[in-house]
């Protein structure tokens, strides 16, 4: 009854969004840690998708991710929804649209999820990726960076994500008072950002292939 009336207060959703969105973000980090692999040689991103699914951890975190996207989307919905609605007559004097962070919090969080859908549909089911070989990772990989539209595609979402981040990190450690400071968002946005654009521009240019 208690956990019902936290989640439909402010305050609850709010914590819903900071506890899914810190859950997205460490399976984030996890990802562009192992993505580096692609640089360890041609079999090494292969095997390292073959032990994921060896120690049978895939379906779980599927089912994990998949829950936090649901809950981390309907709470921020909520959230947009009950702030529009506060604001109420007021609306009409000038259009309201929230600060420059909300908006593009929103807007990112959208382009993020058209991402997932398409890269779902690229390297994982494999439809849409021009090589598309289950379990050949690595050559599903270096397939896609050849054209430069798909490492533009990748670009952009992965900008949108890092702005995500940059705010999102912000947030949450303001909220548990670490610091006020937006410096330490930045820096690790920059390095998700610059760890995950490693792999399309090392394939593009030739560096790994
Ligand atoms: C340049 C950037 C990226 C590369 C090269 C990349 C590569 C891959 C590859 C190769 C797979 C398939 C793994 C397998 O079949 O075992 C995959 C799956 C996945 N990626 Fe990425 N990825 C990138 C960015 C991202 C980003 C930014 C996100 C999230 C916002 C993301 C989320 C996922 C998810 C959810 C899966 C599905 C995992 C599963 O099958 O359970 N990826 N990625």
């Amino acid at each position: 009854m208690d956990t019902i009336r936290l989640y439909r207060s402010t305050i609850g959703k709010k914590a819903v969004m900071a506890v899914t969105g810190a859950a997205l973000f460490l399976y984030v980090v996890a990802h562009m840690i192992g993505n580096l692999a692609v640089f360890a040689g041609p079999d090494a991103l292969d095997a390292y998708g073959r032990w994921l699914r060896d120690i049978g951890v895939v379906w779980p975190v599927r089912v994990g991710l998949l829950a936090a996207v649901v809950l981390h989307f309907v709470a921020a919905y909520q959230l947009t929804a009950r702030a529009r609605r506060a604001r109420g007559r007021y609306r009409h004097r000038r259009v309201v649209q929230g600060s420059y962070a909300a908006r593009t919090m929103r807007w990112g969080g959208v382009i993020i999820a058209l991402f997932v859908v398409y890269h779902l549909l690229d390297l994982t089911v494999g439809v849409l990726n021009p090589n598309g070989v289950p379990g050949a990772i690595h050559a599903n990989v270096v397939a896609d960076f050849q054209h430069w539209y798909v490492v533009l595609a990748y670009t952009v979402a992965v900008l949108a994500l890092g702005f995500h981040i940059r705010h999102g990190v912000w947030s949450a450690t303001q909220t548990l008072g670490v610091t006020t400071s937006r410096v330490v968002g930045l820096g690790v946005a920059v390095v998700v950002c610059a760890g995950f654009l490693s792999v399309p521009f090392a394939v593009f240019t030739g560096l790994v292939s």
